[in-house]
């Protein structure tokens, strides 16, 4: 069977070379030349474990394939997944302007019936739209389904081929069947319901996940005021089942290009439809105040930021990845800047995305270098390199030897031993 995919971002590429890699024939568009020549070369546009391999394996292997004409791309395929960006507008609503133009150049390219699956991450009513979309150019059979993707960064290779289940929305059995069968190698629990459920299983489940990491921030501000343990409380809560251990490491809060734009798109869409969505106001909240809690933890051990020389551990959103698109990273040094702090950051990989956001601070090379001669240090991204580094050697450099950990990701105990001011979130 051949399938294409429209748009070559984190799913949409993705999607694709994990398509190709179960063995099917697989075209990927993209209207970006530039990106399309690159992946012909094996290019990859953005860091994924994995992903780079693949992409050469199964471009050799001649089961992978990329594009710009949307000819090509709809010629023969049975399925197209649409799996282009949906950006946050200002006012907090999902811009879908890529998703209805992509609707309607596949729409121009149809001959026979398709299957027209949005990957993208959509409001509730989206597949509708690009159903009334395709009719005004195709006047054949066709079906639009709902299959909304749950891969995380850093590990999307792994969350395609091994997820926890697979979500069909659609309005036919026919295209119900044909959607399990391409997912057949992939042994999960699959389930078909109605386009919107579909559609807002998505927003829900990401939403619920930034709850419970706003949830377990709020408790770990409480932890700071009557002396427990965050880590201790999450730990404890997380054996009961019901509430589950995942998602409730307290910290900066979250950030990345999925959790803050659909939890305030999830929020618009209830207001549209007449809901006041409280909780999810509060979640916002929590979430945005939560950078200031290292900065007041900063201040406690400093008094004044003001010409103190500051060291960033970690400028990328989460470990794992080099994409800085909402990272707490960034709030808090944007923050430092307004206390008027001298800061110097460093991050494994996401530096280059970095230096794109902010200027006016110094980027280093090294971890070590950022630390050397500091006044305090903040860890910001939970890379697990920051727990290895030589933190005796760390402490012997530093101007006056303190650590704000906004992620808990070093052993309290131990730095205190070592003989630093350590302060973190919660415990
Ligand atoms: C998230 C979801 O986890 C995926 O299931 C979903 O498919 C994806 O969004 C999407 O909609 O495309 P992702 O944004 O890659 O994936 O990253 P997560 O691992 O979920 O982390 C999001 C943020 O929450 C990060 O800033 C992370 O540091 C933070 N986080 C996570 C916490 O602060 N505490 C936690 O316990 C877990």
């Amino acid at each position: 069977m051949k399938i294409s995919v429209i748009g070559t971002g984190y799913v949409g590429l993705v999607t694709g070379t994990c398509l190709s890699e179960i063995g099917y024939q697989v075209i990927c568009l993209d209207i970006d030349e530039e990106k399309i020549t690159r992946l012909k070369e094996g290019i990859i546009p953005i860091y994924e474990p994995q992903l780079k391999e693949l992409v050469i394996k199964n471009q050799e292997a001649g089961r992978l394939s990329f594009t710009t004409s949307y000819a090509e791309a709809i010629n023969d395929s049975a399925v197209v997944f649409i799996a282009v960006g949906t950006p946050a507008r200002e006012d907090g609503h999902a811009d879908l302007s890529y998703v209805f133009q992509a609707a309607e150049s596949i729409a121009q390219e149809m001959k026979d019936y398709k299957v027209i699956v949005d990957k993208s991450t959509v409001p509730v009513g989206t597949g509708e739209k690009v159903k009334s979309i395709i009719q005004k150019h195709y006047s054949g059979s066709f079906d639009v389904v709902s299959c909304p993707e749950f891969l995380r960064e850093g590990s999307a290779i792994e969350d395609f081929m091994k997820p926890d289940r697979i979500v069909v929305g659609a309005q036919s059995t026919k295209a119900v069947d044909i959607m399990f069968d391409i997912f057949k190698p992939i042994e999960t629990e699959k389930i078909s319901t109605n386009l919107a459920s579909a559609e807002l299983i998505k927003y829900a489940s990401n939403a619920f996940l930034a709850t419970k990491i706003s949830f377990i921030n709020e408790i770990s501000n409480i932890c700071d005021l009557v002396g427990a343990n965050v880590g201790e409380v999450a730990y404890g809560m997380g054996l009961d089942q019901r509430i589950g251990s995942s998602f409730l490491r307290a910290g900066v809060g979250y950030g990345g290009s999925c959790f803050p734009k659909d939890v305030s798109a999830l929020k618009q869409m209830a207001g549209h439809n007449g809901y006041d969505f409280k909780l999810l106001k509060a979640v916002i909240e929590v979430n945005n105040d939560q950078r200031a809690v290292v900065i007041k933890k900063a201040k406690e051990a400093l008094k004044s930021l003001k010409g103190k020389n500051i060291g960033i551990l970690g400028l990328a959103f989460k470990d794992n990845t080099d994409d800085v698109r909402e990272s707490a990273a960034i709030d808090i040094i944007n923050l430092l800047q307004k206390e008027k702090a001298q800061i110097t950051a460093y991050d494994p990989i996401a530096t280059k995305n970095a230096e794109k956001l902010i200027s006016g601070i110094e980027f280093s090379d090294s971890a070590y270098a950022a630390c050397h001669d500091k006044d305090l240090v903040i860890i910001a991204t939970e890379w697990p390199d920051f727990k290895e580094l030589d933190w005796e050697k760390i402490k012997d450099k530093m101007r006056n030897p303190c650590v704000v950990d906004g992620r808990n990701l070093l052993d309290q105990n131990k730095m205190r031993e070592i003989g630093f001011q350590y302060l973190s979130i919660g415990r």
